[in-house]
């Protein structure tokens, strides 16, 4: 370890160590909005809880701000597309629910209708810890899976340029 820690190492550190991405979508009056997702995990046994954090920067943000109910989406690498229009696109500037197939879930969540595994989860806490993502702790409701798990990896998406950049000032609504 050096005195000047090199961020750049610490980056391709955390990078290097991978894991599958996630789409989450949520809904909240009659506007939908998602976005792909790298920091997600199971962070409770029982009860079962998972965690997802969402940039402030992001459509999904803000409503999932408010927002009770999201669907975890689990892409597969066949579904690079997916996560490109979740991930390379931003809900300010197209319909992304316009250019995919979905049914309403749950809590009329919308569910990918490509990708076969995924859970409803219902928000139980929103942690802010007044940077640039917010923690939002989700015990899941419902879900399916497929018994497959050749996953879409972080390493396969990391061509994309984010629809947001973390760094934005959250739009003004
Ligand atoms: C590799 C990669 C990882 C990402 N991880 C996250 C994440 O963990 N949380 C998040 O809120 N956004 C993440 N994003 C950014 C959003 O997916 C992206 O900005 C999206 O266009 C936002 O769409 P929205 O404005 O419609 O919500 C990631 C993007 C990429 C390309």
């Amino acid at each position: 370890m050096t005195d000047e820690p090199d961020r750049d190492e610490v980056d391709a550190l955390f990078a290097s160590l991978d894991h599958p991405m996630a789409i989450v979508t949520t809904v909240l009056g009659a506007e939908r909005s998602g976005c792909l997702v790298g920091f997600h995990v199971q962070c409770g046994i029982e009860p079962l809880r998972y965690a997802i954090w969402l940039s402030k920067a992001n459509h999904t943000y803000r409503l999932g701000a408010l927002a009770e109910v999201f669907v975890v989406h689990f892409p597969r690498s066949e579904h690079y597309g997916l996560g490109a229009l979740f991930g390379a696109t931003t809900g300010d500037e197209v319909d992304k629910f316009a250019q995919c197939s979905w049914h309403p879930g749950p809590h009329g969540v919308p569910v990918l209708d490509d990708l076969d595994d995924w859970f409803v989860g219902r928000r139980v806490a929103l942690l802010d810890p007044d940077d640039d993502h917010v923690c939002i702790v989700l015990a899941p409701l419902a879900w399916a899976r497929s018994g497959k798990t050749d996953w879409l990896q972080l390493s396969d998406v990391l061509d994309l340029d984010a629809g947001h950049e973390p760094t934005e000032r959250p739009a003004a609504s």
